[in-house]
């Protein structure tokens, strides 16, 4: 696929999802920088695999977040960034807090709107043709209970991600989104209980990580160089299934 010697970031890299993209990536010989909150799950990843650069801060903060990135790539610009890092704090409707809008907005909308802007606007003075993922999540379009303020999140994510596809495609930076179901992880242990997903799932199972990273490197990588401001779901059918 083409990862041999291209810079990656992948925020959120301390967690399930991002740790095994940091994994694969670095397979194909990737270089990667680890960009996470967490510091302690971060140093133990360095010291795992010593090649990576890693980056610890809280995506929340709009100008460390700036300065920490600008400070990594002012020399070496980045080939492709994936914006991973995700919370769920599932709430009803009517018990949900300010801090839960705040925190699901601020990480899924506006801290990937913040570090996207400083990598693209890298890409285009470096001219790299680019390439973005979001990771979003099938609750961007289908509503689910108790999850009122992840999907309303994640569904300005999926808009941030055409727009950013508009914009940056005449820079040749492609962008895309990859929406995954529930994923086996310590995420998805989180979930409300929902029978009626199940059943409307056709193929009757959640995803495996490795699936959700098999999609991400393929719509990442140089094999799909059409696809711009699509988004890919990894839903067993859940989607479009109207029972
Ligand atoms: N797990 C699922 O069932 C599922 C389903 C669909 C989509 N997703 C999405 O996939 C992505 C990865 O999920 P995961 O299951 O690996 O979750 P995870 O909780 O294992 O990992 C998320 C990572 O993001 C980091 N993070 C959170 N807030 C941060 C902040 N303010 N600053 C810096 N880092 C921060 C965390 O420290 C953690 O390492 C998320 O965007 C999530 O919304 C997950």
């Amino acid at each position: 696929m083409g990862f041999q010697g291209k810079r990656i970031i992948i925020t959120g890299a301390a967690g399930c999802v991002g740790k095994a993209l940091l994994k694969r990536l670095l397979l194909q010989d990737a270089l990667i920088i680890a960009v996470d909150k967490d510091e302690g799950q971060l140093n133990a990843l360095k010291a795992e695999h010593p090649s990576i650069t890693t980056v610890s801060v809280d995506l929340m903060q709009w100008d460390e977040t700036r300065e920490k990135v600008l400070a990594l790539i002012q020399d070496k610009p980045v080939d492709c960034l994936i914006n991973n890092a995700g919370v769920v704090m599932p709430e009803s409707f009517l018990e949900t807090r300010q801090e839960n809008i705040d925190l699901s907005f601020g990480i899924h909308y506006k801290a990937v709107f913040n570090i996207s802007q400083v990598i693209a606007k890298s890409m285009i003075d470096h001219k790299i043709e680019g390439s973005i993922v979001n990771i979003s999540s099938i609750t961007s379009l289908r509503a689910s209970e108790n999850l009122g303020v992840y999907c309303a999140s994640k569904a300005s994510l999926d808009m941030l991600t055409k727009v950013m596809a508009c914009e940056l495609g005449e820079h040749k930076i492609r962008v895309n989104s990859v929406n995954p179901t529930a994923i086996w992880t310590e995420m998805a242990k989180k979930l409300p209980h929902n029978d009626g997903f199940m059943r409307r799932t056709p193929l009757k199972r959640i995803a495996r990580v490795d699936e959700v990273v098999n999609t991400v490197l393929f719509v990442l990588g140089d094999d799909c160089p059409m696809m711009n401001g699509s988004f890919l779901t990894i839903d067993g059918g859940y989607s479009v299934c109207a029972n």
